[in-house]
């Protein structure tokens, strides 16, 4: 429990993406400070699983809405189901990605991201703040990355749905301060869940907990987190010393080796 987490953000919680990884850490730790929580996401048995898991371990209410937020007018189930609810705390969290070449993810794959990745959270924070901020108090954590900070070859149009974001949350975070309503993005590096399965364990793959509990301990303090020396180093790097030609040249050789997509298809190019 944590009174004062509670008493400004309570007493209940949404947060996006919760059916695996960043979002089952953000739901659990969000819990464990005493906050009914409202998991959202496409796969509804694991959103009960995780529902069960926290009741029983944190002793707060859940309630799980299956909402697919890259749909046109999704807003409606979630503002339907949370119409008679005090809801403190908005985790905009849930989000995909179109790694490798440009076109490498369709059309329709890279729509469906922008509408998750940008629109989705867009409207909820238009509609959640709205209230926040009539209500005196509130709080909205985006999860952007380490990716929004300089251009990224092979992941160029996930790191502008994340650069979108970061400046969205920035803004956010100083219109609000004074309406009483705390805004921060996350941006994390490579961190452990389904979007990195398979990824090697090392330095640059952190655990989801520690990545979530920065953007928690930060909310009300800072605009944006980076979790993790490595990911402070890189961004460091990319936005402080190299100018921008040179950080994204930098950047697209290292992700050219390191994302299995793109390192496969350069290979087939040289033969
Ligand atoms: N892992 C990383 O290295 C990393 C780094 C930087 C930023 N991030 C960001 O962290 C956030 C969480 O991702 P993650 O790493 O935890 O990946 P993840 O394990 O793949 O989780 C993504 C979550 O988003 C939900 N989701 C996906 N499409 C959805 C849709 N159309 N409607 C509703 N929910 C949807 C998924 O649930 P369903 O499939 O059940 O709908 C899942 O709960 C994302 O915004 C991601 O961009 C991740």
């Amino acid at each position: 429990m944590d009174n004062k987490f509670l008493e400004k953000y309570g007493t209940w919680a949404i947060v996006t993406g919760a059916s695996s990884g960043i979002g089952v850490e953000y739901a659990k730790q969000i819990a464990e400070k005493g906050l009914n929580v409202i998991l959202v996401a496409r796969r509804k048995q694991m959103l009960e699983a995780l529902a069960t898991e926290i009741q029983e371990k944190y002793g707060v209410q859940t309630k799980v809405v299956e909402c697919d937020l890259s749909q046109d007018n999704f807003q409606h189930t979630l503002l339907d189901a949370t119409k008679d609810i005090d809801v403190g705390l908005l985790v905009n969290n849930a989000g995909m990605n179109c790694e490798g070449h440009f076109y490498r993810g369709g059309l329709d794959r890279n729509l469906q991201m922008l509408q998750l990745n940008t629109k989705a959270p867009f409207i909820l924070a238009f509609e959640y703040g709205k209230q926040f901020i009539s209500r005196g108090k509130g709080g909205i954590i985006f999860t952007s990355s380490i990716s929004a900070f300089s251009a990224h070859p092979y992941l160029a149009h996930y790191a502008a749905t994340k650069a979108y974001i970061l400046s969205l949350a920035e803004s956010m975070n100083y219109e609000f301060k004074d309406k009483n309503v705390d805004v921060i993005a996350l941006c994390p590096g490579m961190t452990k869940s389904e979007m990195t399965k398979g990824m090697k364990e090392g330095p640059m793959l952190m655990e989801a907990a520690p990545v979530v509990k920065i953007a928690l301990d930060n909310l009300g303090k800072e605009a944006y987190v980076v979790p993790g020396l490595f990911n402070k180093t890189q961004v460091f790097i990319n936005s402080r010393v190299l100018n921008r030609d040179n950080a994204k040249s930098l950047t697209g050789a290292l992700l050219k080796r390191v994302l299995p997509g793109v390192a496969k298809s350069a290979k087939k190019e040289k033969k």
